[in-house]
């Protein structure tokens, strides 16, 4: 099976997960494009189904889909939102950020009833931090004196696209922090969170309900311990 495969399959495997109609978070990344298309086949199929969308690739994915989107402003009454994750430890706590999106996700998943989370297998690891930098969006202004300070958590790198620092869809800077593996991932989020400066962080603590995790046997559902 290859990676797509796997994406794809987690991405279906989602649907399940959803009530028989209601408002419904569309997170972004490659693994969440094959929820939203399979959400869109379910829409086209007659499901009453409106979308919250994370970014503005996932808002343009669904509208060219004929999924119902609801405006950014809120508040929402969102039942669950699927989103994808970029490393998912044995807690099922989240660094995600890859696509840049993190401040988006983390408002509509704290603004959800449930949170799924989508990954093949290469996501998992046994402690956050291992594979995987802490994406920051940072405020424009200063950005480079608030990188100067998360320089005291790890080595800070400016995201890039094409040569230029890739901007976040509110406008904001992304710094990767390579932490290595993190002790507390809610204590670093805190702390990092008390950096002026600092947008939000790609740490989601405590924030999925289901992880499906989808690999060459199949899909395999996670939730957390009791
Ligand atoms: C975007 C995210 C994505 O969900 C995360 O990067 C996973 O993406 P993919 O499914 O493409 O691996 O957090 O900000």
């Amino acid at each position: 099976m290859t990676q797509d495969e796997a994406k794809r399959l987690a991405g279906e495997a989602a649907l399940r997960e959803l009530p028989s109609e209601g408002v419904i978070g569309l997170g972004t990344g490659s693994t969440t494009k094959f929820f939203i298309e399979a959400l869109g086949g379910a829409v086209k199929a007659g499901a009453k189904y409106i979308g919250v969308p994370t970014s503005e690739s996932s808002r343009a994915l669904a509208s060219s889909l004929g999924i119902p989107l609801l405006g950014d402003e809120g508040p929402w009454n969102i039942a669950v939102t699927v989103d994808g994750a970029d490393e998912v430890d044995d807690a099922l706590e989240l660094i995600k950020g890859g696509g840049g999106a993190q401040t988006r996700e983390k408002i509509i998943n704290f603004a959800s009833r449930r949170n799924v989370i989508i990954v093949d297998e290469s996501k998992l690891s046994s402690r956050l931090g291992e594979r995987w930098a802490v994406p920051i969006e940072v405020l424009h202004f200063a950005h480079a004196q608030t990188a100067k300070q998360l320089a005291a958590f790890g080595t800070v790198s400016t995201r890039m696209r094409d040569g230029a620092p890739r901007l976040t869809d509110s406008g904001n800077f992304i710094y990767d922090v390579a932490t290595g593996p993190i002790a507390s991932p809610r204590t670093l989020d805190a702390a990092l969170r008390n950096v002026p400066g600092v947008v939000e962080t790609g740490l989601f603590c405590g924030r999925a309900n289901v992880v499906l995790v989808a690999g060459v046997s199949g899909v395999r559902r996670l939730v957390p311990k009791a």
